[in-house]
């Protein structure tokens, strides 16, 4: 299976451009956090009821810390070190979560179409395609491409 974030351009991602456009929506996107972190991950459950009993049954604060994490990564796409030791480790939790490669494609669509449903927020079109490659960038650096992450 050919994983897209070996071939969305990860490896020139972010440039000053990139993460301008990023932080910018972030604020619209933050504004709305709420209803679309619930919007996501009922579009995650709905994909995969599967993955519905790793998470606890009160989602209120993990929605706070995916909110958090996403913070965190858009103000600072402009410190590499940083961003890696951030999503090496989330990464390595992950593993232990029991997630695997499989669930990152069901993550990446829910999130591209909660984005393009959002009337809220109108991200537009370029909007929408930083926001892929950023959860591309994630992922990478999350180790989904390593052998060791199945
Ligand atoms: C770029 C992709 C992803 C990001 C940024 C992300 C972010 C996060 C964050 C910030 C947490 C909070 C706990 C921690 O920091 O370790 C978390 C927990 C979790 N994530 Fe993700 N995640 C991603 C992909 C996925 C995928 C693909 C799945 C599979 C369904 C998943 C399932 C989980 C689970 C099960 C937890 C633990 C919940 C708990 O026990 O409280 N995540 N994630």
């Amino acid at each position: 299976m050919v994983f897209c974030w070996l071939l969305c351009g990860v490896a020139t991602w972010p440039t000053a451009h990139n993460a301008l456009v990023v932080e910018e929506s972030f604020k619209r996107i933050a504004a709305h956090a709420d209803l679309i972190t619930e919007r996501f991950y009922a579009k995650v459950f709905d994909a995969a009821p599967e993955v519905r009993q790793l998470f606890p049954d009160d989602m209120r604060v993990q929605r706070n810390k995916i909110i958090e994490l996403f913070a965190f990564i858009v103000n600072n796409l402009d410190k590499p070190d940083e961003l890696k030791q951030r999503l090496v480790g989330l990464g390595q939790r992950h593993q232990t979560y029991g997630v695997h490669k499989v669930h990152f494609f069901v993550v990446r669509a829910a999130l591209l179409e909660t984005l393009r449903e959002c009337e809220e927020i109108r991200l537009t079109p370029a909007e929408r395609q930083e926001w892929d490659h950023l959860f591309c960038f994630m992922a990478a650096g999350m180790g989904v491409n390593l052998p060791s992450f199945s």
